[in-house]
């Protein structure tokens, strides 16, 4: 989510920092910061101005002292503290002389930060990743050198992070390391970089390799070497670049819709990560409700707009199955002008993955204004709908650039779900161990998504086939019935064709007549408690002549004797099956567009952020 960039060895180093910063800014970009080292110290610049935030950098870069041969950048997409200067990277040690940069979470932070605060440490940010550069301060202070700090910290850390550290008192030398988040290093005659992606290196390294999981890795002027977390030494993977600067940032792949659709189980492994403390209690760090206001909730209604709507409706099954509360969902321009009725106990969630939709602000401001608890699920730190509300829950999908909502999706499915789980567990609505099987399972559908992605071939066949087809209907039972609408809206707004999402129930009630031959009905068919229906009205719209594309699990034998084309994905506890289903409709809608020659990032007409009512 973050951008990271070092450098060891170089004439221009604050130069090479900030275009890299630049080149980054894709990433996220509510903060940014550089550090200098050498011999005669650290030297820090840290700026946060939202979009503007590398431009700032620069304006405080001006007096930067020359003749620095090392150096750190980071440009910042909160997780944890506002996107204010202080929480900007690099964070320094007590004494000034380390410097950490760091993209990803520390799970464990808030115990690591109690320890070194009894120790004597002084924090000045409310981040979880200066606890880093005090564990290395410490290991330093008890003479080890920084790439034996680095590791030895590392292992009392839990969480995911791409991290580099310097150290004034040991020049010329950057140590880096990775877990999760992604890293790469590049080397340049006498020169060796570091990056969190590799558009900020591009034009610079000539040579560039991967760091994998849990390797460390120090560079210096003449090159680098690695080592595992046992320090035994370990090579690092030579990559293979041809890209175009565009190329790269979209990382290697056409556009960033695709980029997006396979961050998925990245967004789903980052919104879902630090969840959980001690005693098996889901904790979200980052809500201010109290456990006594979330037991007296009596009513939740979730206020949303498209993509975002379609995630909350998938919330309502949860949270009425999990945690027996009555819930709603609303559009969020029809709740405020629908002099919506809002008693004590009633919550409002307003659910969006910018926070500045204006129809949704709306919404939970007129819900404040009638006495309502607020609580914001927001994929951007510190944007307007978080700070307005009374609390919030972040998504942590990363930077959502294409138009079409899809990494948000899921990720907002997840916290929702987690939240449902969460107040089941305070109202005692379900067993701890059914808890505990639900979050485990939770935590397994990024891997289940993965499959789905390899399958893509088999969905850009289908779409082919169908290529001349204009009228689609989705349909859709229980949760399959928000997958069917959010997979209708992707489809008519990457293809400009009708579609049109309908729970498949009701199609008999109307919607039929318009189902004749020619007509493309994809049905969402996964969930065993309604499939018999399903197939029920499959059938009902195959005798009138539609073809019928369905998403289905591995293991289902009957849907082949109804369907014409099938959409395998694999199966899931069915509350979490909207995040794997979803995933072949997002391929479907976007080869489809791809066949027509659309701009599938930036659809026409559309706007990402929609900030007028
Ligand atoms: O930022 P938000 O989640 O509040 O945005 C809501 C909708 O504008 C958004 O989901 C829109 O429908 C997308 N283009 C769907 O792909």
């Amino acid at each position: 989510m973050c951008g990271i960039i070092g450098v060891v060895g170089a004439s221009d180093t604050l130069a090479t920092l900030l275009e890299g910063l630049e080149r980054l800014e894709y990433r996220g970009y509510d903060s940014a910061g550089v550090a200098l080292s050498g011999a005669g110290g650290t030297w820090r610049a840290r700026a946060a101005a939202g979009t503007e935030s590398v431009l700032a950098l620069k304006l405080e870069c001006e007096d930067a002292p020359t003749g620095f041969r090392t150096g750190l950048g980071h440009t910042r997409w909160a997780t944890h503290g506002a996107p204010e200067a202080i929480n900007a990277h690099p964070h320094l040690d007590c004494a000034g002389n380390i410097a950490i940069i760091h993209n990803g979470i520390i799970e464990n932070h808030g115990e690591l930060q109690e320890e070194l605060e009894s120790r004597g440490h002084v924090f000045t940010s409310v981040t979880d990743s200066e606890v880093l550069a005090h564990l290395i301060e410490e290991a330093r202070a008890a003479g080890q050198d920084l790439t034996e700090a680095v590791r030895t910290s590392l292992l009392t850390v839990r969480g995911a992070f791409a991290l580099a550290a310097l150290d004034a008192t040991e020049p010329d030398v950057i140590v880096a390391a990775r877990r999760v988040s992604p890293l790469v290093v590049g080397t340049a005659p006498g020169v060796t970089y570091l990056a969190s992606d590799v558009p900020a290196i591009l034009d610079k390294a000539s040579a560039f390799y991967a760091v994998n999981d849990d390797e460390i890795v120090r560079l210096g002027p003449e090159g680098f070497r690695a080592i595992d977390l046992e320090g035994a030494p370990v090579r690092l993977r030579p990559l293979s670049i041809d890209w175009d600067l565009e190329t790269a940032q979209k990382g290697g792949y056409d556009d960033f819709m695709t980029k997006e659709i396979n961050e998925q189980p990245d967004a789903l492994r980052a919104t879902l990560l630090d969840r959980r403390h001690r005693d098996n209690v889901i904790t979200f760090d980052e809500m201010s409700l109290s456990d006594d206001e979330l037991r007296d909730v009596t009513r939740i209604v979730l206020v949303a707009a498209g993509t975002s709507y379609h995630a909350a409706l998938v919330a309502k099954y949860a949270i009425e199955r999990w945690a027996r509360v009555s819930c709603e969902v609303d559009i969020s321009s029809e709740y405020r002008y629908r002099d919506p009725v809002v008693e004590i106990g009633t919550l409002v969630i307003g659910v969006s993955q910018s926070g500045e939709t204006i129809d949704t602000i709306q919404a939970t401001r007129e819900a404040q204004r009638r006495g309502a608890h607020v609580v914001a699920v927001s994929n951007v730190v510190d944007s307007s709908l978080a700070r307005e509300a009374n609390a919030v829950i972040y998504t942590r999908a990363g930077l959502e650039v294409s138009v079409a909502s899809t990494k948000a999706f899921v990720a907002q499915v997840a916290a929702l779900e987690l939240f449902a789980l969460r107040l089941a567990q305070l109202r005692g609505t379900l067993p701890e161990r059914d808890v505990e099987a639900l979050y485990l399972g939770l935590q397994a559908v990024g891997a289940q998504v993965a499959v789905a992605l390899s399958r893509r071939d088999d969905v850009t066949a289908v779409a082919d086939a169908l290529a001349g087809a204009r009228d689609f209907f989705f349909l859709g039972r229980h949760v399959g019935f928000p997958t069917a609408l959010e997979g209708a809206l992707k489809f008519k707004e990457l293809t400009y064709l009708h579609a049109e999402g309908y729970p498949a129930g009701e199609l008999k009630h109307g919607p039929l007549a318009l189902i004749e031959p020619g007509v493309v009905v994809v049905v969402v068919a996964t969930d065993p408690s309604v499939h018999e229906k399903i197939l029920s009205n499959i059938s009902e719209v195959k005798a009138r002549g539609a073809s019928v594309v369905a998403v289905a699990t591995d293991d289902d034998e009957t849907i082949s004797s109804v369907a014409d084309f099938i959409l395998r994905v694999p199966a899931t506890e069915p509350m979490f099956s909207p995040m794997i289903d979803i995933v072949p409709l997002q391929i479907f809608a976007y080869a489809t567009a791809r066949g027509l020659h659309h701009n599938v990032d930036r659809p026409r007409n559309l706007a990402k952020t929609v900030t007028v009512e």
